[in-house]
Order: structure tokens, then C-alpha cells, then sequence
């Protein structure tokens, strides 16, 4: 007869609390361990456990499963979007989790992006809906680092302005949410005219104005940095229509 699936969640992250919530919505059979409980519980969890779903810092995983997961008949997951190893299977949800929960349809859309090599997805992460592709292990570098890129440093730039406008303009945050809904809804729906402002205009002027004004500021290294890389990736191809 085969096995009911049961998962046994390692961590106490943010990606760890939300797994459980996900989990418990979907009324999916899971215990969960983190290091502040003793070593003799997770020897018990382990015991029942089909699935490990070891959800704890990316240089800690390799680590945690020579340490304990050794004898371990169960599939071991990880959910890193850089980690590349042959004793756990690559599901990296492309998805970022913060502190506060979603709900259960948000949860249910989020893909997962699986090392070329992993089982099948209904083996690896049995009960789950979701929707996945596979990516060469050799890939996963360059992939996270193009997330971390788009994701967490445009987060960078938009708690640099939102804390300014606060701080120092005395403006409430939410003056700049339409621009930022207009700004993510253009990039969904047709990426390639997303991009308007001095850059694409090849407006000189307004950039040397921009870079002056930013002055003492550390943004102002990456303000030049965008230029840079802008001209770099716009020299071989030909000046794009000009849009405002
Ligand atoms: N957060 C996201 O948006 C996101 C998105 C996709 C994938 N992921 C992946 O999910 C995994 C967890 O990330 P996270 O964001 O949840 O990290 P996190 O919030 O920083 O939590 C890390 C967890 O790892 C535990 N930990 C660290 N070293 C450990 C060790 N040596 N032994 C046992 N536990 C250890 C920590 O325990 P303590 O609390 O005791 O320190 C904590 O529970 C990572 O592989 C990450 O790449 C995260």
C-alpha cells in the first residue's frame, strides 16, 4: 500500500511559517522542528516523516543534512534558489516571503522552479497544486542572481524613496503607490515599453541634474551604476523609440 505523505518542516524562518500555513490550509499531514527544540524530538519527527522540507538558512543545509538526516529514508527538499547539491532536491518557489501571511490562493499560484534532475513534482511535494518548471542545476546561479536583482534590490530603491518621502519631504508613502501599481502593472502586461524617464529619452541634461542631486547619498552610486550598465546594454542594439 503506498505511503500517506507526511511532511516533517525544518526551520522557524519566514519561509518556514509560511509553508505551515500553506500546509495547514491545504489540511496536508506535517510536524515541524527548529533548533530551539531538542534533538530527540526531530529523531522522532524523523521516524514519521516521508518528505523533509529542510527550510533553514541556505549555508546551513548541507550542513544539517550530513549532521541528521543521514539515516534518513525520507526526501529531502530544499527550497534555495542558489544552493546546488547532490543530497537534497532543489524546489525553489519563486515567491518572496516576508513577515506577514497571504492567503491560500496566493500561496497556490506561487510556482515552484525544480532542479532539472529532481523527482517528479507529485513525488517531491505530494498534495501541492502548484504549477512548476525545471531549470539545469548549472543555471542556478546566474537564476538567482537575476532574482535577487529584480526583486530585492528594486525593494531597495522603493524603501530608499518611500523613507524619503516621509523623512524628509514630509509626504505619506502612499502618494507614490499609483506610480508603483502603474509601474508593475506596465511590466506585466508589456515589459518591453515599461521603461520611460530621462534613461530612454537620452535626456543628459535631467541625469547629470539627477546625479547632482544625489549627492553625499549612497544611491547616488547606483543611480550612476544603472547608467553605466544602461549604455552598456543599449550600445548594441539600436536607440529604442522614444517614449515618455
Ligand atoms: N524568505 C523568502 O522570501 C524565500 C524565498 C524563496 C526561498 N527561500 C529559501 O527558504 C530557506 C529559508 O529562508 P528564510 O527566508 O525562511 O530564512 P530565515 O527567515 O532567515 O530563517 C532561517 C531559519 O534557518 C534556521 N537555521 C539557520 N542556521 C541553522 C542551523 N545551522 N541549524 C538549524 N537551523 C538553522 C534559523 O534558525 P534560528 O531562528 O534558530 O536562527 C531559522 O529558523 C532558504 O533556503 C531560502 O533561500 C526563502
Amino acid at each position: 500500500m503506498r505511503q500517506v505523505p507526511h511532511y516533517l518542516i525544518i526551520g522557524n524562518g519566514r519561509a518556514a511559517r509560511h509553508v505551515q500555513y500553506y500546509f495547514s490550509q491545504l489540511q496536508l499531514s506535517y510536524s515541524s522542528w527548529s533548533r530551539y527544540q531538542p534533538y530527540a524530538q526531530l529523531s522522532c519527527a524523523l521516524d514519521r516523516a516521508t518528505h523533509v522540507l529542510l527550510l533553514i538558512s541556505d549555508n546551513a543545509i548541507e550542513h544539517f543534512i550530513q549532521e541528521h538526516l543521514q539515516n534518513s529514508q525520507s526526501i529531502h527538499i530544499h527550497f534555495s534558489g542558489s544552493l546546488v547539491t547532490n543530497n537534497a532536491y532543489g524546489a525553489h518557489p519563486l515567491m518572496t516571503f516576508n513577515e506577514s501571511l497571504y492567503d491560500l490562493q496566493h500561496y497556490q499560484a506561487i510556482p515552484f522552479v525544480l532542479d532539472h534532475d529532481a523527482a517528479p513534482f507529485e513525488e517531491l511535494l505530494p498534495g501541492l497544486p502548484n504549477q512548476h518548471v525545471r531549470l539545469h542545476k548549472s543555471l542556478k546561479p546566474k537564476y538567482h542572481a537575476l532574482c535577487v536583482l529584480s526583486g530585492n534590490f528594486s525593494c531597495l530603491l522603493w524603501q530608499k524613496f518611500f523613507s524619503v518621502l516621509e523623512s524628509e519631504f514630509h509626504l505619506p508613502q502612499s502618494i507614490a503607490f499609483p506610480y508603483l501599481y502603474q509601474q508593475t502593472q506596465n511590466l506585466l502586461t508589456q515589459s518591453s515599453t515599461a521603461l520611460t524617464g530621462p534613461l530612454i529619452r537620452r535626456d543628459h541634461i535631467t541625469i547629470e541634474k539627477n546625479i547632482i542631486a544625489l549627492e553625499h547619498d549612497p544611491f547616488q552610486l547606483i543611480y550612476k551604476s544603472f547608467i553605466d550598465c544602461y549604455e552598456k546594454i543599449t550600445a548594441a542594439v539600436p536607440t529604442q523609440e522614444v517614449k515618455t
